[in-house]
């Protein structure tokens, strides 16, 4: 593998879930393979899971680590060709990103939606620099429109805890305080799309992703008759994709919260959410408190999803 950003760079999800389950069992078996390998993963934004997940992954795997927090202690960078540099920028990227790439083997990148420029965020056009000029294989740890690792790690808590072979998965806007981006949604229903569950997003008007990442999943308005029956409830706020709304907050409606009301309604669904989560916007305290609920599961899953990739990727070094 020479990157990882969206679904088809894993291929097979079935081979995917065999890894993955198989580095679950032993998650040193690979250990020498990333023997003096350095992986430098570089911070636009805030992260706690990955941050130690993907860091956990590399270390499983036998390789050195370098963590670059681009806002903390590095200089700030430009990001667009063209700009005549007068201002608090002093690096471009486009130096920058070679230059990081002279360091280390592999490089993972996380670098959020900036709601500025809808064409900007979609066209992916920070990672793919990284792609194009830094000569190393690179990996997301969650871009403007993906959130891939989550994704995969998503992915394996259901295979691990479904009870029938195509579960009912149920992805529902819940509200927020703040406008986020819709990668987590995005690549959430890209990955449940190519496992081919029977899968239903929920949101109010206005909250309509694009459509390459709606694909075959139903969309359904009426959040209560999501839920009927539903096996796997997976949570997340985003800020509206369409046209003008780009990036912006158009409802806070708090019947939206995941709570008992809902969640009495499923077949006894499994809680997820990717985290952080915010008590009683997102998710009542009693759900994710529940039995029901497989947040933690689903977090240390990361460290797996992690490993897998990287070590796909440590493999398809030249
Ligand atoms: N789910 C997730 O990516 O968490 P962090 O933002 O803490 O890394």
């Amino acid at each position: 593998m020479k990157k990882f950003t969206c679904v088809q760079d894993i291929g097979d999800l079935k081979v995917a879930l065999a890894e993955a389950l198989e580095i679950k069992k032993d998650r040193f078996k690979y250990v020498e393979l990333g023997r003096n390998k350095t992986l430098m993963m570089i911070f636009f934004n805030s992260s706690l899971r990955t941050r130690l997940s993907t860091q956990k992954a590399a270390m499983n795997l036998g390789m050195n680590v370098m963590v670059l927090d681009i806002n903390q202690g590095a200089w700030k960078l430009e990001t667009e060709r063209g700009v005549i540099m007068d201002g608090d920028r002093p690096e471009h990227l486009l130096e920058a990103i070679p230059v990081m790439g002279c360091y280390c083997d592999i490089i993972g990148v996380r670098s959020f939606a900036q709601f500025e420029n809808r064409e900007f965020d979609y066209s992916e056009t920070i990672i793919n620099q990284f792609i194009k000029y830094s000569g190393r294989p690179v990996f997301s740890m969650e871009a403007a429109t993906r959130h891939p690792l989550q994704s995969f790690a998503d992915f394996i808590t259901i295979e691990e805890y479904k009870r029938k072979p195509r579960p009912k998965v149920v992805l529902t806007w819940a509200p927020h305080p703040r406008a986020l981006p819709q990668a987590v949604p995005n690549s959430f229903a890209e990955w449940m799309n190519a496992a081919d569950y029977d899968f239903v997003i929920t949101h109010p008007h206005g909250y309509e992703l694009a459509p390459e990442f709606v694909g075959n999943a139903k969309v359904e308005y009426d959040q209560m008759k999501a839920f009927e029956g539903a096996d796997f409830i997976y949570a997340k706020n985003w800020a509206a994709y369409s046209g003008d709304n780009y990036g912006k907050i158009l409802s806070t409606d708090r019947s939206w919260t995941v709570g008992e009301r809902q969640m009495g309604i499923t077949d006894d669904a499994y809680f997820m959410h990717c985290l952080p989560v915010r008590r009683n916007m997102i998710v009542t305290d009693d759900v994710i408190e529940s039995a029901q609920s497989i947040v933690i599961p689903e977090a240390a899953n990361r460290e797996i999803s992690a490993t897998v990739v990287i070590k796909r990727l440590l493999e398809g070094l030249e």
